[in-house]
């Protein structure tokens, strides 16, 4: 579903590589966390897997399309939400989920179930005739969401999703990736929170300055780490 080989980013003429040669896969029907400390290269990995940034060197390989190659046939795979979503802050909610359904061509009779179905879960459906400008940071983030999830992507991409999100909407987002996996999707998304990760995700990987220090299950990474210890731990002993 992703694919990463040997990506490398470089800012500007910083001595230090922000991603250093990462590789990794991502399987079909899969939830896979990546997670790392602040600073680590999350942001910056997944800015690349979203064309946002391009890689000094390495392939990103989206449901078997090159993301360099052929960018929109690549953007069609996925659906992304930012850290920070940045909304249009003069248009309404409803009108920004029109424009995503328009722009990914999400037929209209059934737009208007998914629209329906997702603001009901997120509780933002008296939001939606309001300027977004009008909105909270929560509020954005859900509205985001909604949008992301309307074209039903093969592959969801997140950066750090749990930040800003209230209890109720933080498990219904947990609910809602566990179905889309189940589907045989995938959903990548990065994390700084590590329960969440050790709770929902079948493999994740860890990086740490821009090199990742484990792939795997996390029966397999505690294998390694010869330990039965909660992932905390074994994330403080490996980033030590
Ligand atoms: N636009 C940028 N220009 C220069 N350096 C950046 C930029 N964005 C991130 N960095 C640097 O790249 C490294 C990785 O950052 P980032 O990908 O945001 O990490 P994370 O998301 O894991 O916190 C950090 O050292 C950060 O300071
Ligand atoms: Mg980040």
């Amino acid at each position: 579903m992703l694919k990463l080989e040997q990506v490398s980013k470089t800012y500007g003429n910083k001595s230090e590589k922000a991603v250093d040669n990462i590789s990794f896969q991502v399987y079909p029907g899969e939830i896979f966390g990546f997670v790392g400390p602040n600073g680590a290269g999350k942001t910056t990995t997944i800015k690349m897997i979203v064309s946002l940034l391009a890689p000094n060197s390495g392939k990103i390989i989206i449901n078997g399309i090159d993301n360099q190659k052929n960018i929109l046939e690549a953007k069609k795979q996925f659906s992304y939400v930012p850290d920070n979503p940045e909304l249009f802050e003069k248009i309404k909610g409803i009108e920004y989920l029109k424009f995503m359904a328009d722009v990914y061509e999400v037929p209209v009779a059934e737009r208007q179930q998914l629209i329906e179905k997702y603001l009901a879960v997120f509780e933002i459906k008296e939001a939606v005739n309001d300027p977004i400008g009008s909105y909270s940071h929560g509020m954005k983030q859900k509205l985001a969401l909604v949008g992301a999830l309307i074209h039903d992507p093969q592959l969801f991409v997140l950066d750090e999703p749990m930040v800003g999100l209230d209890p109720k909407a933080s498990f219904e987002l947990k609910k809602i990736m566990r179905e889309h996996c189940d589907r045989g999707r995938s959903v990548f998304f990065s994390t700084h929170v590590l329960d969440v990760a050790e709770k929902i995700c079948d493999r994740i990987a860890i990086i740490k300055k821009g090199k990742i220090i484990e792939v795997g299950t996390m029966a397999e990474i505690r294998e390694k780490a010869g330990s039965q210890e909660s992932l905390e731990n074994i994330f403080l002993e490996l980033t030590e």
